[in-house]
């Protein structure tokens, strides 16, 4: 699917999300360093954290505890927060806008 990444200046970019990897991986791969994502995608880190588009929120599976946890320990936490790193690329993300969250 074709997705929009808004980087943390506000500027946006579409780019092609291949299925089977997380949105984690497809921010990264198109070359937005300021999504750290230090943990390389084991939910420990807290650093891929985005702001989903919120018509997109009902089409990503629910959280998990130790998401929700380390999504508290962020200042920009938001009801469209989820770490990019446990949201799967699936078809029901075409046409999604994701926002890269400022920096803790
Ligand atoms: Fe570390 Fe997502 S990359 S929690």
């Amino acid at each position: 699917p074709q997705i929009t990444v808004v980087d943390q200046a506000g500027a946006e970019r579409g780019v092609e999300a291949p299925l089977g990897r997380t949105l984690m991986e497809v921010i990264r791969d198109n070359g937005f360093d300021e999504l750290l994502a230090l943990c390389g995608g084991c939910c420990s880190c807290a650093t891929c954290h985005v702001h989903i588009a919120p018509d997109f929120m009902d089409k990503i599976p629910a959280m998990s505890e130790d998401e929700n946890d380390l999504l508290d320990s962020s200042d920009h936490r938001n009801e469209y927060s989820r770490l990019s790193c446990q949201v799967p690329v699936t078809d029901a993300l075409e046409g999604l806008k994701v926002t890269i969250a400022q920096e803790d």
